[in-house]
C-alpha cells in the first residue's frame, strides 16, 4: 500500500551508504517502510513506487515530479537511493553501469544522474563524457570512494555538476540534488528572462497602440512565439458581467508562415470572421479543437492568479468532447482600473503536442505580456466606446434632421445603404466600405446649419439657394475639428461636386473629386429622386435610372455611375426576392 506511505524526509539518523568494502548494513535503517523498489523488465532497471500519490498526499503530481537516475553496480546502493529520493518526491530510476544509463535515457528524459565511477562495462567518466554529448542539459553528480578524489575532480572539470565521496549520507545526496536542480530551474528562469527582455519591445508596441484589434493581435503572436503554444484564445467582459471570446489562434501546421486566426466581433450578428480554416480540411487527422469552458477559467483566476496546469488537470478548462485533448495549458489574467483593480479579460495559451509542457518561466513570460497589454486593451476600449458614442451622436443628428419632416425621413439611412452597396460593388476594402457607409450617413449633417425651411412649397428663392448651397461646407465644419471623423469629410463637404466641374462648393472636376464624394453623389440623387419631396412627387426607377445613365460623364464619374446601376439591379432583384419595399 504505497498510499500510505508518509512522504516525510528522510530520518536524521538515516544510514550511511557503505562504499565498496560495506560498512553499514541495511538493518541501521531503523524503522521505516518496505523497499518500494519494484523489478520491472530487466531486473537491473528497477522502478521506484508511485509513493505519495493517495488522495491526502502532499507530494506533486507524478509528472510534475523532477526525475532522477541513479547509476551504480552495487544493487544495495541503487535500492537505498531509489527509496530515499523516491520518498522526497522524486521519480527515480536505476541502472547498474554507464550502458544501462544511456539506454534509459534514450527512452526518457532525466534531469539529473547520479553515477559510481567505477562500473563494469561503461564507467562514469565514459557515461559523463556521453551525457555531455548527447544531453548537455543533464545535470550530473558522480559518487566515489576514497582514493579516487583526484577522478572526482576530473569529473568536475568534464561538465559534472558535484561529486560525493563513499561512505555518504543519503541526506547528503539528497542536498545535492536538491541544488543541483534549483540550479537548473534558475538558468532555465534565466534564459526566460532574456526572452522577456526581447519582449519588452512588444510589450512596448501594446502600449503604444489605440487600436484593440492591433493589441489583441500582438497579444496573440506573442503567446504562439514567445511561449510556442499551439493554441491561443483570448477572453474579454462584454460590459455586462459575462465574458466572450476576442480572438483565437492556432500554430500554423509544420510549413507554413500564417497562424490561422479567427477574429470575433462582438458587434457583429455574424460569429466570427475567419482567416484560415480554424481546424484542419482533414478532420481525420486534425481533430476540432476543444472550446475553452470561460466559466472555469474565469473561476479559477478570480481566485487565483497562477493558473499552469499538465496533463489529465489542464482537461477541465476546456469543453471536453470531441477535440484534441490539451497537454499544457497557462492563462493570464487581464486586470485593469487602477487602485481596485477588476478582472477585465485574460489570455489563455495551450499545448495540444504530446510531451511539450510550459513552464514557470513561460508562465511568468505570458503573464507580463498580460499585465502590460491589459492597460492598453481598456484604454483601447475606453478609446472606442468614444468613438462611438461620438459617431453614434452625430449619426443620431442626422437622422433627427431627416426626421424634420415627412419629406426626408429616411433619407440618410437609403444613402448609406446604396452608398454602401456601390463601394462593395466598386470592390473597395471593408475599411473603405464603412468610411463610405458612415460619411454618406452624414452627407447633409450641414443642414443643421441652413436656418430655413427647405421643403416649403413651390421653387426656392435664390437666397434659400445660395443659403443651401452651403450646407456642404457647414457639414466639413462640424465633423473636421474631430480627429477620428476626418476620413468622413470628404465624402460630406464634397457631394454636390460634379464631374463635369459645375458643382460646389468648390467646382472640382473629374478625378479631383474624391472618390467617396462621387459615390455619395450618385447615391443621394438616386433615393432624392425615388422620393417623395415637397415640390414634386417621388419619380419611378426607371426614370431615375435613365436620368442617371444620361448625367453619366457630365454630372456623375461614368464608371462610378455604371457601378452603381449594375448593382442598384442587383438590390432590388434581393429585396424583391424577400418582399421588401423598392422604390417603384
Ligand atoms: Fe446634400
Amino acid at each position: 500500500m504505497r498510499d500510505e506511505l508518509p512522504p516525510q524526509p528522510a530520518p536524521a539518523n538515516s544510514p550511511a551508504v557503505p562504499s565498496a568494502s560495506g560498512i553499514t548494513s541495511l538493518s541501521d535503517q531503523g524503522p521505516r517502510a518496505a523497499s518500494p523498489v519494484h523489478v520491472v523488465g530487466d531486473p537491473s532497471i528497477a522502478v521506484v513506487g508511485h509513493g505519495g500519490q493517495g488522495p491526502f498526499s502532499i507530494l506533486p503530481p507524478m509528472q510534475d515530479r523532477p526525475r532522477v537516475l541513479v547509476v551504480d553496480d552495487e544493487k544495495f546502493i541503487r535500492d537505498i537511493l531509489a527509496d530515499f529520493l523516491g520518498m522526497e518526491g522524486y521519480e527515480v530510476r536505476t541502472a547498474e553501469d554507464g550502458q544501462q544509463a544511456l539506454t534509459e535515457m534514450s527512452r526518457s528524459v532525466y534531469d539529473v544522474v547520479i553515477s559510481d565511477l567505477k562500473m563494469p562495462k561503461m564507467g562514469g567518466i565514459e557515461l559523463l563524457d556521453e551525457i555531455g554529448r548527447r544531453n548537455p542539459n543533464v545535470l550530473t553528480v558522480i559518487m566515489t570512494g576514497f582514493g579516487t578524489v583526484e577522478t572526482a575532480i576530473d569529473a568536475m572539470k568534464r561538465g559534472a555538476y558535484d561529486y560525493v565521496l563513499k561512505p555518504f549520507k543519503v541526506e547528503e545526496v539528497v542536498h545535492i540534488i536538491q541544488r543541483a536542480l534549483e540550479k537548473q530551474r534558475l538558468s532555465a528562469e534565466n534564459l526566460r528572462l532574456r526572452e522577456a527582455v526581447s519582449l519588452y519591445k512588444v510589450s512596448e508596441a501594446i502600449a503604444a497602440s489605440l487600436s484593440l484589434d492591433e493589441v489583441m493581435a500582438t497579444v496573440c503572436d506573442t503567446a504562439l512565439q514567445e511561449i510556442r503554444a499551439d493554441f491561443v484564445s483570448t477572453w474579454l467582459d462584454d460590459g455586462e458581467g459575462g465574458f466572450f471570446e476576442r480572438n483565437r489562434m492556432i500554430a500554423p501546421p509544420r510549413g507554413s508562415v500564417h497562424p490561422h486566426h479567427a477574429y470575433f466581433d462582438p458587434l457583429s450578428p455574424e460569429p466570427a470572421r475567419v482567416e484560415g480554416p480554424l481546424v484542419s480540411t482533414d478532420p481525420n487527422t486534425e481533430p476540432v479543437l476543444d472550446d475553452v469552458d470561460a466559466d472555469v477559467v474565469r473561476a479559477h483566476l478570480s481566485m487565483d492568479p497562477m493558473l499552469i496546469e499538465h496533463g489529465v488537470r489542464c482537461q477541465r478548462f476546456f469543453r471536453g468532447g470531441s477535440g484534441k485533448p490539451a497537454q499544457s495549458v497557462i492563462a493570464v489574467p487581464l486586470r485593469a482600473g487602477g487602485a481596485s483593480p477588476r478582472l477585465i479579460g485574460w489570455i489563455l495559451a495551450a499545448s495540444f503536442s504530446p510531451g511539450r509542457r510550459f513552464d514557470e518561466g513561460q508562465r511568468k513570460l505570458l503573464s507580463a505580456v498580460g499585465s502590460r497589454a491589459a492597460a492598453a486593451i481598456d484604454n483601447a476600449r475606453l478609446y472606442e466606446d468614444l468613438k462611438a458614442t461620438f459617431k453614434q451622436t452625430i449619426q443620431g443628428l442626422a437622422r433627427a434632421l431627416d426626421r424634420l419632416d415627412r419629406y426626408t425621413s429616411g433619407h440618410s439611412d437609403r444613402v448609406a445603404m446604396y452608398a454602401t452597396m456601390l463601394a462593395i460593388k466598386l470592390a473597395l476594402p471593408p475599411e473603405l466600405v464603412e468610411i463610405v457607409r458612415q460619411s454618406a450617413l452624414m452627407h447633409d449633417i450641414g443642414k443643421i446649419g441652413c436656418v430655413l425651411n427647405l421643403n416649403k412649397p413651390g421653387r426656392l428663392t435664390q437666397d434659400d439657394y445660395e443659403a443651401f448651397k452651403r450646407h456642404p461646407s457647414h457639414g466639413r465644419d462640424i465633423l473636421e475639428p474631430i480627429k477620428f471623423l476626418q476620413p468622413l469629410v470628404p465624402g460630406v463637404h464634397l457631394h454636390h461636386e460634379r464631374w463635369d466641374g459645375k458643382g460646389y462648393p468648390l467646382g472640382l472636376s473629374g478625378n479631383e473629386i474624391p472618390l467617396i464624394a462621387r459615390i455619395v453623389a450618385v447615391s443621394d440623387t438616386y433615393d432624392a429622386m425615388t422620393s417623395d419631396r415637397a415640390y414634386r412627387r417621388a419619380l419611378p426607377h426607371e426614370v431615375t435610372i435613365a436620368e442617371i445613365e444620361r448625367c453619366s460623364g457630365t454630372q456623375f464619374d461614368r464608371n462610378v455611375a455604371a457601378a452603381f446601376l449594375e448593382a442598384i439591379e442587383e438590390l432590388r432583384e434581393q429585396k424583391l426576392a424577400t418582399g421588401e419595399d423598392v422604390p417603384e
